[in-house]
C-alpha cells in the first residue's frame, strides 16, 4: 500500500540542510555573551581583530587629545594600524555626545555597569551571528576629571565651553577609578563580510 497521495504533504522540507550548531541566536534582543578569555573558538578571530581595531582608535584618540587609552604606551602605539571593516567607537550610559549611543547589542550591558568601578567591569564578547561585538570598560583617570568630575571641581571655562558644544552633557560627576563607558568594535567573523 503505497497511496502516498500527494496532497497534502506538509511544506516542511526534510532537508533544508545541514547548519552549523550553536546559530540560534536570531531573534533575541540581547546577543550570547562570553568573557573574552571563554568565547568559543569560533569567535577569537574576529574578537582578536575587534581587539586590534579598538587598540589603533585608543591610540588615535591619545594622539590627538591625549584621552584615549590610558595604557596605550608608545610602544602599543606603534603596531596599532587601523582593521578594515570594523567599525569602533566609544560609548557610555551618561553620554557627552549623544552621537556617541551604544549600538543595540550593547545597550544592555552598557545600562547595567553605569555607576560601578572599573576594575568590577569586564570587558566582555558578543555573538551576533555573523559578526562579533566587542566592548572594553574604560576607566577614569585623574587627568579625565578636568572634564568629567563634580562641574563644581572643574574649570568654569572647560564648563562653559562645554555646555555650549554639548548641550545634552550627562559626562560629568564621575570620580577616580569609575568606570566612564566603553570602548566598542563590530567584527564580520568572516574578514572583508560587511
Ligand atoms: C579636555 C576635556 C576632556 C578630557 C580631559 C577628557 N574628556 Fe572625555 N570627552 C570630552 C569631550 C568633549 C567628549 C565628547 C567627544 C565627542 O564628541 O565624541 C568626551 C567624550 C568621552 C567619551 C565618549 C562618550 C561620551 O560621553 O560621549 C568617553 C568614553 C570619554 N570621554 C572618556 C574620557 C576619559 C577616560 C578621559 C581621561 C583619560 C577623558 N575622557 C578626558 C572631553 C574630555
Amino acid at each position: 500500500m503505497l497511496a502516498a497521495g500527494g496532497a497534502s504533504a506538509p511544506s516542511a522540507t526534510p532537508s533544508a540542510g545541514p547548519r552549523a550548531e550553536g546559530v540560534a541566536v536570531a531573534s533575541s534582543r540581547e546577543p550570547p555573551r562570553h568573557l573574552p578569555a571563554d568565547a568559543p573558538a569560533a569567535l577569537r578571530p574576529a574578537l582578536a581583530r575587534a581587539e586590534d581595531a579598538i587598540r589603533a582608535a585608543a591610540c588615535d584618540v591619545e594622539r590627538r587629545f591625549g584621552e584615549g587609552d590610558p595604557d596605550a604606551n608608545a610602544a602599543r602605539c606603534d603596531s596599532a594600524r587601523e582593521v578594515p571593516g570594523i567599525e569602533v567607537g566609544r560609548t557610555s550610559a551618561r553620554l557627552r555626545n549623544p552621537a556617541n549611543a551604544a549600538p543595540a547589542w550593547a545597550r544592555a550591558y552598557v545600562a547595567e555597569t553605569d555607576g560601578k568601578k572599573a576594575a568590577g567591569v569586564p570587558a566582555m564578547a558578543f555573538d551576533l551571528g555573523d559578526r562579533v561585538g566587542l566592548l572594553r570598560p574604560i576607566e577614569l583617570r585623574k587627568r579625565c576629571l578636568g572634564c568629567h568630575a563634580a562641574p563644581e571641581r572643574t574649570a568654569a571655562s572647560t564648563r562653559a565651553w562645554l555646555a555650549r558644544a554639548y548641550p545634552d552633557d550627562r559626562a560629568w560627576g564621575y570620580a577616580l577609578g569609575d568606570l566612564r563607558g566603553f570602548w566598542w568594535a563590530d567584527a564580520p567573523k568572516v574578514p572583508g563580510e560587511r
